[in-house]
């Protein structure tokens, strides 16, 4: 009897084949690679996918026999929702498994642009000792703004308090009680841009976040602020926080994501006071094993026929 076929298009933890087990054929491609995903789609019955992986309309059309797409992580704005649902396929993902590794990210993002941490390395390993140069500030006593205080917002602001910062949180969808009850202080977003020193972004990207913080937001926020980008890029406008560091307005920014990834050129990389990453906020051995074991769990069970129960 043929193994339904699964394709994994991005690497995975080994530990996502071992949760598999032996009764599919595993199948290996690139899904940055937009000719090798689209010819290796047909046939395949599942495929499991990171953030690099398409999984559009037509990629989708391509996939004649996909019953499953797997996202072995959080987001799910690189999958169509509508047309896999349109077309019977299944979407699922690991919604808990990375955020601890994004929240610790977010937080060492906001402590590296604070104490200049990567310009100050950079500078001694070239050979120059820049002491009087990379002054920073500290974070105790210091308000941040929590951007969307869901799972990975709230995790960042747990992390926080043991920092000495007070806590505020812009969501439209928590409650003031359920926001004091974790510490933290529910305001508009015009007050969070008001009275912030640090802002960290938790928020999905959707029609509505992306752009939420332009140059408008930019404009409002405390002269001096940190932002701290490390949930999805194009939520915070590149172009305009660009121009609002090199004006001195926002002082600095910490970024693990961008609109268009990857990249390697932005106006943003040209500012000591930026300190960037390539999309590390789930690359941790922890976060790539909890994701692919998850994924991995809930192909099997849709595969069945049986109900994948909520992650
Ligand atoms: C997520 O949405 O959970 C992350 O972007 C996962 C990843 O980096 O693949």
């Amino acid at each position: 009897m043929t193994k339904p076929v699964v394709l994994i298009a991005e690497e995975l933890s080994p530990a996502t084949l071992d949760a598999l087990g032996p009764d599919f054929e595993v199948r290996h491609c690139d899904g940055a690679d937009r000719s090798q995903l689209l010819s290796a789609l047909p046939g395949a019955s599942a495929v499991l996918i990171r953030s690099a992986t398409k999984m559009d309309g037509e990629a989708i059309a391509a996939a004649k026999g996909l019953k499953v797409i797997a996202r072995a992580g959080v987001g799910l704005d690189n999958v169509d929702v509508p047309a896999a649902t349109k077309a019977g396929v299944m979407v699922v993902n690991a919604p808990t498994s990375n955020i601890t590794s994004a929240a610790e990210l977010a937080v060492g993002l906001m402590l590296a642009a604070a104490r200049n941490i990567a310009p100050a390395n950079q500078a001694l390993k070239g050979g120059a000792w820049k002491r009087s140069q990379y002054g920073g500030v500290e974070l105790l006593d210091k308000k941040v703004g929590i951007v969307g205080f869901g799972r990975i917002g709230q995790l960042v602001a747990e992390r926080l308090k043991g920092f000495g910062m007070e806590i505020l949180a812009y969501d439209p969808y928590v409650s003031a009680q359920k926001a004091g009850q974790l510490g933290a202080r529910l305001v508009t977003l015009d007050e969070l841009l008001a009275e912030a020193d640090f802002i960290s972004i938790h928020l999905p990207k959707t029609a509505e976040t992306l752009g939420l913080i332009g140059k408008d937001a930019l404009a409002k926020a405390k002269k001096g602020v940190i932002i701290v980008n490390a949930a999805r890029g194009g939520i915070v406008d590149e172009a305009a926080l660009a121009d609002a560091i090199a004006s001195g307005h926002i002082g600095g920014a910490g970024l693990d994501v961008f609109a268009s990834e990857p990249t390697t050129v932005s106006p943003l990389f040209d500012h000591e006071s930026v300190v960037v990453t390539p999309h590390l906020g789930a690359s941790t051995e922890e976060a790539q094993e909890k994701a692919g074991i998850s994924v991995a769990k809930s192909v099997r069970l849709a595969l069945a026929g049986d109900i994948v129960p909520d992650a």
